[in-house]
């Protein structure tokens, strides 16, 4: 029996819970949301299209936390989203409390969860739920890399005119315009993709990527939840499958790189959470980006920190 909670049935909760109902893989999936009866309408809505789609995993939403018992995974999405003009750090004042009370409340039903941050400025309330939960620092963990990754790769495969399935990459940092994408581990079908494009229009795909949240706020008013949404259920999928997937996820970095806090760098993605850090060889180029993006996403902590919220 396998059990997901998502907190928050907006636009990217709702999501994680429809993209993990089509995969067919969770046993119950509750969503739960402070909004009345909003989350049980998004579950009733996932539920009504199991027929049409073909999947049996149950689903259920609601406001109130004792549904949430004795989940597996946990998939925080509850804050507000930004507005444009808006950075993701301009949404600490107001997430930050709603990330730490979401987790205490989850912690009262459930003993050892596995949690997801979704909510931003995503590296801070990371850092954020895991001084909230007290719980090992291989079961909290934050998403953005997936998605800042799949950004990359898509516009990578656009340019190339190419399938984004033969797009490998890995991107490392903060989820913000400091994030550090990484051409030379970056491959199409195993070919270098420095020998497939030229100098200057991959800096403008990695310019692109940096930011890429941005130019979907620009675009719809919000920010996006189909790519964010399938990227946090690509994690349940990797931990509850013990698939071992590496993927750039945001962890405790304890040391690696030189650093001990939450960032985005690769890791081994399975049963338990978090298996391994990869430390990467960067050069000297990528660990000076690396370092700034460190100290982008620190300053927010400080912030975080100096709120006495934990
Ligand atoms: P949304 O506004 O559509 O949904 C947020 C939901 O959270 C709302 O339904 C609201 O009622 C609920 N909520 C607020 N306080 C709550 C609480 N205390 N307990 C339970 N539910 C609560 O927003 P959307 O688009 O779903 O975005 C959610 C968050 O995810 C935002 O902070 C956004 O910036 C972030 N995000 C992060 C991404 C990433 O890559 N890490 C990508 C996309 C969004
Ligand atoms: C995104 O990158 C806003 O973090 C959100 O789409």
């Amino acid at each position: 029996m396998s059990k997901v909670t998502v907190i928050g049935a907006g636009n990217v909760g709702a999501t994680v819970a429809n993209v993990l109902a089509h995969r067919d893989f969770v046993n119950e999936i509750v969503l739960i949301d402070i909004m009345g009866n909003f989350a049980a309408g998004k579950a009733l809505d996932t539920w009504q299209q199991a027929p049409i789609d073909y999947y049996s995993s149950k689903l259920k939403g609601s406001d109130n936390y004792e549904d949430t018992a004795n989940s597996d995974v946990v998939v925080i999405t509850a804050g507000i989203p930004r507005k444009p003009g808006m950075s993701r750090d301009d949404l600490i004042s107001t997430n930050a409390g709603i990330v730490v009370s979401c987790v205490k409340n989850v912690l009262k039903y459930t003993k050892e969860p596995i949690i997801i941050i979704v909510s931003n400025p995503l590296d801070v309330m990371t850092h954020a739920a895991f001084k909230a939960a007290g719980l090992p620092a291989a079961k909290v963990m934050g998403m953005a890399g997936i998605l800042d990754t799949a950004r990359y790769r898509a516009f990578l495969a656009t340019e190339l005119g190419v399938s984004p399935k033969d797009i490998q990459a890995i991107l490392m940092g903060g989820h913000g315009d400091t994030m550090v994408p990484l051409p030379r581990y970056t491959t199409v079908a195993g070919i270098p993709v420095t020998e497939l494009i030229a100098a200057d229009k991959l800096d403008a795909i990695v310019q692109r990527t940096k930011t890429g949240g941005g130019e979907l706020v620009q675009l719809m008013g919000t920010s996006a939840w189909y790519a964010p949404g399938a990227a946090a259920a690509q994690m349940v999928e990797a931990i509850l499958k013990d698939e071992d997937r590496i993927f750039p996820v945001c962890a405790k970095t304890e040391g690696k790189y030189g650093l001990d806090m939450f960032l985005g760098v690769p890791v081994k993605l399975g049963k338990g959470g978090i298996k391994q850090i990869i430390e990467l060889q960067l050069n000297e180029d990528e660990k000076a980006l690396l370092t700034a993006s460190a100290n982008a996403v620190k300053e927010v902590n400080d912030v975080f920190d100096g709120m006495n919220l934990v």
